[in-house]
Order: structure tokens, then sequence, then C-alpha cells
């Protein structure tokens, strides 16, 4: 080989990235020696869309260095304007929004697209949402976000990418990679945000807002990695978390946001906080007031303030009284002129409003829409009903049917419920022709009460050959401030299902909602069930041909599913008790009356519900039945250095060609720390024919089986180990190995 025409290059590539690094420092310098004090803070200060007048006044005194929420795209540009040509240094603005799960074309809920398992998609997925959204002019966005979910009470779960901290990395990246691409100086790009650091999601009670109480080991071993995973893929901005860790603030956790993200991390992007979360530092009592809390944030290593107006209101009396340092504000300010370097805002501050409107709702947008979709279904039960055959007459009912709006599922701005392909437009498109549609949705929202209409959907169920009822939440229901104690259906949707079942026809739930809802008691009532989550714009026609069996099912559960609330959090990667329950405990109604004080099965249980999950994580059937074989590994003994080459045969037993999602799970059997039952390692969409067998392989890294142990070090601990490869997180025969 010759080295010097292969290494030359890659030289070249090298310094040329090298320089251009060193002239972006060069001008962010220069740049910072001409700004004024008041401009530096107004760098670091963001501000909602509203009074434009008033807006413009503060962008052209420097006042304002983000905003978020703009409109459209006529409205950046008249404000870039105003940024670019009127105030004194021309910086431009950064707009900013929380593209979530789509721009105008919206995809599944991240929950949604956490069940494809396929980074693929949701890299895909991102990549249309930067696309559609940058041509607006916003170019960052509050997305991916990263918080490890494990109570389903909490809204925000819909907004996770589930339970798992390797899942969650791995789908965090593909969101990174797909806004960013691989040069954020192309204008149809967006920065990404990180978000909450840290450990939001486990607010306890799932009561949104509320404080965590993480160790420092557990918050390196599940709820940090995937804030690491998108650090080392290139994020470009992280967000601070409302909630307070052990008393103390992510907005103000000084060890967090420079120890760890700066120091250790290595991170030099932009850390904006949470919108006012800088000042909720006061109710928390952890500042005395406004001037305190600004204090605390911007020496902790914010270096934006989302709309708590506290560094612009505080900073520069902070600097006077010798509070905050010069220094500290500069390489705040660097940070966000670095990150508007990045984006090429300087080069390229204006956007084409032709083409904005023209690229929205593209044809290839919405076919990637449609396929995230289809993927993100998980079939949770399936007697043989589905797909639907040989069907002349169905009756579609259920308030989710038609419900353009809420399919679109939480926190989602853009999307235009009239785009929005529900299932009931979906049937009548594709099969109204070969099929019969009645329709009759029984009750008008899933909060509906009135039970007036369901005589007639047992009436109208008889006159058909299967009933497919469309239930769920509606959007309002999950997202932020949107928790629940009772994960049940809602409204008198359960008597709808049993109100088609009593018509003796076969009877389909397709549930779409924002959460894992405890619909144990629902499945009696049902052959069949779909899980869909919130679909988004092209959900109705992905639910479709899932029906029908155009596509077939391979959603996996990103997310433990329970039997009731009271068992939450329940999750699949917990530790060991020391009397773990072994499935034949006496249940409440088999204790006899006035039994003896006893601890019963000894084993740690709930007494009505048993142990087990109703479905566990990583869970989903097919259409198609999928057998694992000759799980084998090339060794039974391993060095830290060393990866680990696993192969297996997977078959596709039944009749259709289909997809599994392939899981491999380990466990440390002893460490010097107890170490979860089970944890997710890899995983991979494997297609096959039907009848086709296919020797698949998965390569693990023994260094990916660190953790912080005892010690606090991250380190591969010696000792025995357990393998799995599988298609849930509960089944497969364990495969043992060693590290030495
Ligand atoms: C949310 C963030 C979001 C921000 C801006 C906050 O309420 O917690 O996730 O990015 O609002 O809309």
């Amino acid at each position: 080989m010759n080295l010097k025409k292969y290494l030359l290059p890659v030289a070249i590539m090298a310094l040329t990235a090298c320089s251009q690094t060193d002239d972006t420092e060069r001008r962010i310098d220069r740049l910072i020696s001409q700004m004024t004090l008041a401009e530096k803070i107004g760098q670091m200060n963001q501000l909602t869309y509203g009074d434009e007048e008033w807006l413009a006044e503060q962008i052209r005194n420097g006042v304002s260095g983000s905003i978020l929420n703009i409109p459209d795209a006529a409205t950046v540009n008249r404000l870039q304007k105003v940024a670019v040509e009127e105030s004194r240094l021309g910086i431009p603005l950064i707009v900013s929004r929380d593209v979530i799960h789509g721009f105008h074309t919206i995809f599944p809920i991240p929950l949604g697209q956490a069940a494809s398992f396929d980074p693929a998609i949701v890299e895909q997925g991102a990549r249309v949402a930067a696309i559609e959204a940058s041509a607006c002019g916003i170019r960052w966005t509050f997305s991916p976000m990263l918080d490890i979910s494990r109570d389903p009470r909490w809204g925000r779960i819909a907004e996770s990418f589930g339970e798992d901290p390797y899942l969650t990395s791995q789908l965090g990246v593909a969101m990174v990679e797909g806004y960013q691409g691989d040069d954020t100086s192309d204008p149809s790009t967006m920065a990404a945000c990180a978000k909450h650091f840290i450990g939001y999601g486990a607010a306890e009670g799932g009561r949104d807002y509320n404080g965590t109480t993480i160790t420092e080991r557990l918050m390196h071993n599940v709820y940090m990695p995937p804030f690491k995973a998108c650090v080392d893929a290139g994020a470009l901005t992280i967000m601070t978390s409302f909630n307070e860790n052990d008393g103390v603030p992510s907005t103000g956790n000084r060890h967090l946001l420079r120890d760890i993200l700066r120091q250790q991390w290595g991170f030099d992007g932009m850390v904006v906080s949470d919108w006012n979360s800088t000042g909720e530092m006061i109710a928390h009592g952890f500042a005395a007031d406004l001037k305190e809390a600004a204090a605390q944030a911007v020496n902790a290593g914010v270096d934006m303030d989302m709309m708590s107006h506290a560094f612009i209101s505080q900073l520069e009396e902070l600097i006077d009284e010798g509070k905050v340092d010069m220094e500290t504000v500069d390489n705040a300010v660097r940070n966000i002129l670095r990150l508007k370097f990045r984006l090429g805002l300087f080069e390229n501050p204006y956007v084409d409003e032709t083409y904005a409107a023209e690229i929205q709702y593209a044809p290839e947008h919405l076919a990637a829409a449609k396929r995230a979709a289809e993927e993100s279904a998980i079939l949770l039960k399936n007697d043989g009903t589905l797909p639907l055959k040989g069907v002349r007459t169905i009756l579609v009912t259920g308030p989710m049917a038609d419900a353009q709006h809420d399919q679109l599922g939480t926190w989602c701005f853009d999307g235009e419920p009239e785009h929005t392909v529900t299932p009931l437009a979906a049937l009548r498109k594709l099969y109204g022709d070969k099929v019969r549609i009645i329709y009759e949705p029984g009750l008008g929202y899933s909060r509906d009460n009135d039970r007036s209409k369901l005589g007639r959907v047992t009436a109208l169920a008889r006159t058909a050959d299967a009933v497919v009822v469309f239930a769920g939440e509606e959007a309002i229901l999950s997202g932020e401030a949107h928790s629940l104690s009772n994960l049940d259906l809602q409204g008198a949707q359960s008597e709808l299902l049993r109100a088609a079942k009593a018509a003796g026809k076969p009877v389909v739930a397709v549930i779409m909602a924002g959460r894992p809802l405890t619909i144990g008691g629902d499945l009696d009532a049902c052959n069949a069930m779909l899980y869909s989550f919130h679909p988004g714009t092209m959900g109705g026609e992905a639910l479709a041909e899932l029906l029908f069996g155009d596509a077939v099912p391979s959603g996996k559960c990103p997310v433990t599913f329970l039997k009731e609330v009271g068992q939450a959090p329940y999750y699949y990667n917990r530790n060991n008790t020391g009397r773990p329950a072994s499935g034949n405990e006496m249940l409440i109604d088999q204790i006899p009356l006035r039994a003896g004080q006893t601890s019963l099965g000894c084993s740690s249980y709930y007494l009505d519900t048993g142990f087990g999950p109703l479905f566990p994580f990583g869970y989903g059937l097919s259409y198609t039945t999928f057998e694992y074989g000759d799980v084998k590994l090339d060794s039974n003994e391993y060095t830290p250095d060393q990866t680990i080459k696993v192969t297996f045969t997977l078959s596709n037993t039944g009749k259709y060609d289909a997809v599994e999602v392939a899981q491999l799970y380990i466990r440390d059997v002893a460490g010097s720390i107890a170490r979860p039952i089970r944890e997710l390692k890899r995983f991979e969409r494997i297609a096959l024919k039907a009848g086709e067998s296919r020797t698949c392989t998965f390569e693990l890294p023994v260094s990916e089986l660190a953790f912080m142990g005892l010690d606090k070090r991250v380190k591969v601990e010696p000792g025995d180990f357990k393998l799995w490869v599988c298609g849930d997180s509960v089944s497969g025969e364990a495969v043992d190995f060693k590290v030495i």
C-alpha cells in the first residue's frame, strides 16, 4: 500500500480543519474584543417571539443573541436583518424552536420512534425535520431529549426514547447526526440540543419538575451515558434540566457543567438553561433572589439564559461586585459565537422564503414519516385475527380513528392537522374499493364518558366481519406537565371495546397514546392489539397497511408495560433483590382468612399484581414467528481490550417476510457493586423472508462492559458474565463467559 498517497490527503484534511478552527477562534476573539459588556450579556440572553417592534428594538441594541419561536421564514428574515444590518456589530441571531418529532411533517413521538429500534429511520426523521425547519430559518432545535424514563406516569416519557441507556444513546446519536449532518455550516442543518441535563425523567412519583435522588454511580451508569454519547457525536448544545438532584438544581450545578461536561467530556459547545430554570432556582430554595440565581447559573457554566431575564438584568451588577468574573462572561460569549460560526450564520443569515414554503411535506418526507410509523407499531397480542383477511365489511370505531390533531402527539407546534392522514381516511383510500367500511366513532374523544352510542356500536359490529377500535390518549394528555396517576384508558373507551366485543365478531384494538397505558384489562376484550403510540402525519396509512398485512409489525417495547400503575417505577435493567420473585408467589385471593403473621412468599412482589410486568422491555410480536438458535461466542474468556464475537442463527419460521429486532443482553454476575439483572448491549433489525434462516453476528468490545463501581472509577471488572441473544428482555438461554 502506498502510505504516502493515503496519508497525505488525511493530513491535509486535518490541517485544513485545524486552520479553520484557529481562524474561527481568532474571529471570535476579535469580536469579543470589540464588544461592550452590555453586548456580551445580550448574546447570553434568549427571548421568545412576541411584540415584534419591541423585539426588533432589543436586537438592534444588542440585548438578545437568540430568539425562540419565531413563526415563519419572513419574520426570521426581518428580525435577522435588524441583527445583521442595524445592530452595532452585526452579529446574527440564532433562531431556535422545539422541533421534537418533525417540523411540518410529523414523525411518531420519540417514544414511538424508539419502538422501531431503528437508528436509520430516526436519523432520517431528524434530517427531514432539519430540512423543513432550517428552510424557515430555525437553525437550532431543542432535541433530542435523552432523559431515561422509567415511570409512565411522567407525561414527558412521550418525548423520550424510553427506559434503556443503550437504546437512548444509539437513537440520540442518530438524531444528532440527522439534525447536524456532516457539515453544520450547511444551511439545511440545525444544531442539536441534548436535554435535559440531567435526571429530569426520574422525577419522584412521576410528577413533572419533581426532585430526583439519583446517586453518583447511578448517574454515571444509567443517566449520563446518552449525554456522553451525544457529546462524542458532536452535539452542539446542551440544555440543563428543571429538577434538583439531591438538592442541587442542574442549572446551578457547577460540578455537573464544569467538571464533568467541560473537563471530563471535553464539551466545547454551548449550554442553555431550560425555560426560566435559572429563575426557578428561587422556588427550589437554592437561590434567595434573581441576582443570586444569575450568579449561580453563570458560575456553574450556563452560557445562555432562556427566558428568565436573569442574565440581562443582573450580570452587569454581579460583575461590578466581583461575584462573576469577566472571564466567565467572555467564555460564555465565546461558546455562543462559536455556535453561530459553526452554523455558518455569519455567511448565511437569511433564508429563501419561496423554498421555505415549497419544501414542507415533500413526498420523500411523507414517505419517511410513514415508514417510521410502520416500524414503531408494536403487536402486543394476536390470536390470528391480524392481518385482516377475507373480510368484506369492517366497522371502524373509537375516538382515535379520525383524530387529525391528536394523532400528531405532544409538543408539536408546526404540524398542521389538515395534513394528517388518519386511519379512517387511509382505510377508505387504500382498501375502500375492496372492503365496505362502516364508521361510528362511538365516543367523541378519549376522555368522553357519553355512553349513548355504545349500543349502536354493538349493533353495527354485528353487521361487520371484524371491528377495529382506535382508542388511546388525546395528544394533550402526555408531554410536559401532563403527568397522570391513573394510566387506564380514559373515558368510556374500555366499555367501547367491550361493546364492540359483545357482537361476537373479531375485534382489533389499535392504541394511539403518548405512554404505555395499563391496558391489561382491555386485552381480553380484543383478539389482537396493535400499540402505535402517537404515530404522526402518516400514521393512518402505516396502520391501515399493517392491519391488512401489506406491512408486518416489527416494533418492540422501548419501555416496560405495567399491569397496574402501582408497579411504577418498573424497568427491566434493575438490580436483583436478595429475594427475587420466583413466579409461584401466593396472590391476594389465595391468602387464607385470618392467616397467621407470615412473610408469605418471602420474596419481592405485589400481593395483587404478582411480580412480572404486562409486557417486558423489548417485547413485540410479528405476523410471522422467529426462532433463535446456536448462540455461540468465539471464546469463553476475554481480556478488557478484546471484542466478543457472538454468532447466532435467526430463523423466520412463519409465513410472512418480516423484520425481527434481535437483542443482545449481558449480566455481570458479581461486581464491586450489585449489577442489573440484564443490560441491553446490542440490537439489530434483521429482515428475513418466510422460511429463511441466517447466521448473524454481534460484536461487542469488552470495554463496553465498563461501569462506575465501588471505587468510583469507570472500568471493566473481571469476573463471570452471562449473555443472551433473544427477542425481548426476559427470554433466551444464557451463555456464560469470563473477563480476566
Ligand atoms: C421545556 C424544554 C423546551 C423549552 C422551550 C421547556 O418548558 O422543558 O424541553 O425546549 O421549554 O420550549
